[in-house]
């Protein structure tokens, strides 16, 4: 069912792999709700092809980019201006990735070249679209930039390893930038802190089925899948949440203020 939240507005979505992603479904969303996309994601998925098949449902022109390259941002940002006639409203920034999880490197030994890629590619990014699109003037008044985070970040969840590192840098990027463009353009940034959702990214983490399989019993509501974030993102790049910035929402069924639910308790009594 659409309610129109997005009609007239123009938005980029990063990191739609396939159509299990977050992004892929937030495109979805975005577009039933009458916004105009462009789609992007690194060279590197873009070659398995699945992302044409997206563009193909909603409208959408697909330019390549690589978050963690000055150039490739650059160039999004100035042809996606070019595409729209002008700047965006809102900005999806769903994108993760852990080099040492990947090398299967434990946190306590992880490579520092690798570290510093994690945190760039999965953190650092969002600053770098944020300077860009600054400086370009490519995000218009008002605008709402939303970037996935988990609550790792706050919390210890071992597997999670060096993310965890990462998702508190990218908070607190989105709290910082946050200040800086809502006093020049009231452009408002915020982080979403998902529950576990089976994609690419997240079964990446080890243990991931008992990791979701935990957080489903410790939420009262249950673990919010990505079609509930797609619908989530879509109320914050609406006009209906103007004066929501600079925070971390969390998105998660309730599994953030929970101690214990009967059902963990009933689990332990066995
Ligand atoms: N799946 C979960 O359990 C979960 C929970 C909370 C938060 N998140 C976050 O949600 C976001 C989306 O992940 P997802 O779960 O949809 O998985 P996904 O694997 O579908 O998406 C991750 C995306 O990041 C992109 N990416 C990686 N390196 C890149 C680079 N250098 N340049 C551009 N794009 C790059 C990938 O191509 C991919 O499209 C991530 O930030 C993730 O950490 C996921």
């Amino acid at each position: 069912m659409s309610y129109n939240l997005l009609k007239g507005k123009k938005g980029i979505i990063f990191g739609a792999l396939d159509e299990n992603s977050i992004a892929w479904k937030t495109a979805l969303r975005c577009h039933e709700e009458g916004a105009e996309l462009l789609l992007t994601n690194a060279p590197v998925a873009m070659r398995m092809g699945e992302i044409n098949k997206l563009a193909a449902t909603v409208n959408a022109p697909v330019i390549p980019c690589d978050v963690s390259s000055n150039e490739d941002v650059l160039n999004l940002i100035v042809k996606a201006k070019e595409h729209f006639g002008g700047g965006v409203d809102f900005i999806l920034h769903s994108i993760g990735m852990s080099i040492n999880m990947r090398k299967g490197k434990h946190y306590t030994e992880i490579d520092y070249g690798f570290n510093a890629k994690t945190l760039d590619i999965s953190a650092m990014s969002l600053h770098r679209v944020l300077a860009i699109a600054m400086k370009e003037d490519a995000i218009n008044e008002w605008g709402s930039v939303v970037a996935l985070t988990y609550i790792a970040a706050q919390r210890v969840f071992p597997d999670y390893s060096e993310m965890a590192d990462a998702k508190s840098l990218l908070e607190s990027v989105a709290r910082s930038f946050g200040y800086h463009y809502a006093a020049k353009k009231h452009v408002r940034i915020n982080t979403i802190s998902q529950s576990p959702t089976r994609t690419t990214a997240g079964s990446g983490v080890k243990g991931f089925d008992g990791f979701i399989t935990y957080a489903e019993k410790m939420s009262p509501l249950g673990n919010a899948s990505a079609d509930d974030c797609a619908n989530y993102c879509v109320t914050l790049f609406s006009d209906m949440t103007k004066m929501v910035t600079m925070q971390n929402l969390f998105h998660d069924g309730g599994f953030s203020s929970t101690g214990v639910t009967g059902e963990v308790i009933e689990k332990m009594e066995k």
